[in-house]
Order: structure tokens, then sequence, then C-alpha cells
């Protein structure tokens, strides 16, 4: 059988002939909520970020941290940088909470492969291509000198992506890993390493390491902008030959928040809403259908953290404004707010206009354990700030709000 995924663009030319049940099941690969991309012709945007890493490739000595926040699309990108450099060998280690530098570094390791060209000459000519593996210590007996040893050998070009870093805690394995990056950046100039993970800075991703700091590059992968999402809820759409109501694009937009997987989540309900109801054009019905369905399939603890922060038999109504004036007070999307600011926007939903104290009041109860914590509160420069502590609950609370207003 025909992998779609890796075969998208082959079904793209045929799809002039695709019916109505053959179109439902491609939304299922071009819209992925729960999965990384893998086919770069579903990737859209970061632009930016890509040419950050193909500095630091370029620059001998370089290399380069990419974090972001939970879900900001970090593992499709490190995916494409399989596709995107040529003469390199990119390889890709996915890091568990488990752990430890020697494991790390001895599955890098087993990826490398030697690809070995003989042209035949003979009535015609051939390329006969052999790709074997190289010969890996036990993964007690690897040391940075050992690594060093094997990776001076490969010729060629590698880049070693290690992504989800943050699942490593071990101020050690964050130390030796520093001091690899240091090793390699002084005697390895063919080598790159990219460490990938969840984090606000660099320095919560790696440790604090003045030793890296200037052969470090650190790129920052922030939340999908409007133009990214749009172009990419545009590209996805055309390959089903599906079109989307202006005004419907522009409130998937807002309702995602730059969170990419809400983007995939609601033009995945939208579109199959639109499939269902006999049309290829998507409008307000199948968005709302794609809210409600939306919200049914976010993550668990997404949706019991919001239960619990607005669960009250009197407050319900009231605690979940303020959660959605905390969601719209983050216009910049940096996660972070004040209760100025919060106020401000909770007046204009409720149409009424609050006391200070009932803002602050409810901002702090969302701090609270019984209300799950939802926010988190921290002083920068004597004002209190408050941050959402799973940043994607912040496009949840604009589902929820949507789902009051349809229901
Ligand atoms: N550039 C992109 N273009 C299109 N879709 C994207 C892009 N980046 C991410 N996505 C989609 O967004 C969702 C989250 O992506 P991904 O798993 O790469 O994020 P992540 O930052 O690695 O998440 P986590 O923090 O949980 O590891 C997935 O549904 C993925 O398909
Ligand atoms: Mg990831």
């Amino acid at each position: 059988m025909i992998n779609r995924k890796k075969y998208l663009g082959l079904w793209i030319i045929k799809l002039q002939k695709m019916d109505k049940e053959s179109k439902l099941l491609l939304i299922d690969d071009i819209f992925t909520p729960s999965s990384p991309i893998e086919n770069i012709e579903l990737f859209s945007g970061r632009e930016g970020q890509i040419n950050a890493i193909k500095e630091a490739i370029r620059e001998k000595g370089q290399h380069a941290i990419m974090h972001g926040l939970r879900g900001a699309g970090k593992t499709s990108l490190a995916n494409m940088t399989l596709f995107l450099f040529k003469n390199l060998m990119s390889l890709k280690i996915t890091c568990n909470r488990e752990d430890t530098f020697n494991s790390v570094w001895e599955r890098a390791l087993r990826k490398i492969r030697f690809v070995q060209t003989d042209k035949t000459v003979g009535f015609i000519s051939t390329d006969k291509t052999d790709v074997f593996p190289i010969e890996v210590p036990g993964k007690d007996m690897i040391s940075p000198t050992e690594i060093e040893q094997i990776l001076i050998n490969i010729p060629g070009n590698m880049l070693f992506v290690f992504d989800e870093f943050d699942m490593i805690k071990s101020k050690k394995v964050k130390s030796q890993m520093a001091d690899m990056i240091k090793l390699v950046s002084d005697n390895l100039p063919h080598v790159t390493i990219l460490i990938v993970g969840i984090a606000e800075s660099i320095d919560e991703l790696i440790g604090e390491h003045p030793s890296i700091e200037r052969c470090m590059k650190q790129i920052e992968l922030p939340l999908m902008s409007d133009d990214e999402a749009k172009d990419m809820i545009l590209k996805n759409l055309a390959y089903l030959k599906m079109r989307i109501d202006e005004h419907v694009l522009l409130k998937i937009i807002d309702m995602a928040s730059g969170f990419p997987n809400y983007l995939h989540l609601l033009c995945k309900y939208a579109a199959k809403a639109a499939l269902r109801d006999n049309t290829e054009q998507i409008s307000l019905k199948h968005f709302d259908e794609a809210v409600l369905k939306s919200i049914e399939n976010s993550d668990y603890t997404i949706k019991k953290t919001y239960s619990k922060a607005v669960k009250s038999s009197k407050r319900q109504g009231r605690f979940a404004d303020v959660l959605l004036a905390c969601a719209l007070s983050d216009a910049n999307g940096n996660n972070s707010f004040n209760a100025d600011d919060v106020l401000e926007k909770y007046n204009q939903i409720t149409g009424v206009f609050h006391k200070k104290e009932s803002i602050h009041y409810h901002l702090g109860m969302l701090c609270k354990k019984e209300r799950s914590e939802i926010l988190i509160r921290s002083k920068k420069n004597n004002t209190t700030h408050y941050k959402f502590s799973k940043p994607l609950i912040k496009a949840f609370v604009k589902l929820k709000k949507h789902e009051e207003k349809i229901k």
C-alpha cells in the first residue's frame, strides 16, 4: 500500500480525481494536531529560524540552541533539518527522562551511516551505493575523547540534533553536554550540535556555562505569527482543493493564538464538517462544529486544569471571563500580563466597570492549588506579572468562550 505521508506530492498531482471519501482520509494526513510535521510539503514558515540554523552550520565552531514553548513547533522544525541542508548528514536524537550523557551519544553515534558510492562503468554507468553503520563502543566506554576520535574520522559535515532536551533534568548531564559542545567547537569544525527543548531561556535548557556562551547561537522559536498561520492554512487547504471564508480564516487564527496544533485541530474538523456538508468552502457553521470538536479533542490535562480553575457554583462564569481577559491581555504572545491589562479586558468582556480589588482577588485565586494553579505570579521591576502555567490554555480558554456563545 502506498505511504500517503511520504508520497503526498504524488497524491496532490492526482487530486483532481479525488472523491469526498478520499479527501476525508487525506485531511488526517494534512492536518496532524497530535504529531510533528515530517513531510516538508506540509511545513510552513519559520524562515528566520531556518536561516539561523543555516548560519550556525556554516560558521565553523558555532552551535545552536533552540528553545520555545510547549507545542510551538520545535520537533517539526528539527525534523526539517533532514531535508533542508544539502551536503550534510543530519541526525536527530530524541532525549528522554532516563538519558545520561553516554546513552544520548551512544544513540547519536549509532545513527551515523557511511555512504559509499562506486561508479561502475560498463555499457551503462550505474551508481552502486553502499550504506553501512560505524562501529560504536559499548555505552560504558563512551567518553568525550572517544566520541571526538570517532567523529574526527568521519568525512563530510554532520548536524546532531538533540530534541526534547528539557527531559534531561540532571545538572551533571547538562554540564557534560556543555563540555562536549566546547570540545566539538574547538576541534571538530565539520560537526554542528543543535540542542532543542521547551524553555523560556537558554540557561533553563542547558544551565549556565560561560565557556560555551560564545559558540552557542540562541534561537527562539516563537508561536506562529498570523502570517505564518495564514500561509499554513491556505497551503494545506489548497492540497485538498478546498477554500475558506476570509472571516473564518481570521477566526481560526485568532482562536489558535499562535499554537500550530490548535490551527491543525480547528482546520481538520472544519474541513471535515464542510465536506460532510457537501461543500468545499469552509464557512462559519463548519467553524462552530470545529470548535466543539477541538474542545473534545484537546489534551486531557488542559481540559482538567481549565475545569478545576473555573469550577464553582456562583463564580464559574466570572473565573471563565477573567481567564478570557488574561488570554486577551497577552497580546504580544509573551505569556505575561499584569492586573491592569486584565482589568481593562475584563471590563470590556463583561460590559461592567469592576474595581481593582475584584480582579486582584480572582487572579490571586487562580494561582492557588484549588484552582489548579492555572496562573503563575511573579515580580518583575516591582510589578506583579501573571502567566498561564500551561500556555496552551490560552487557546483553550477562547474555544470555551466560543462554545458558550454557540450552545
Ligand atoms: N512549521 C509548521 N508548519 C505546520 N505545522 C506545524 C509547524 N510546526 C508545528 N506544526 C504542528 O504543530 C503541532 C506541534 O508541533 P511539534 O510537535 O513540532 O511542537 P513541539 O514544540 O515539538 O511540541 P513539544 O513542546 O510538545 O515537544 C503539530 O501538530 C505539528 O504538526
Ligand atoms: Mg517536540
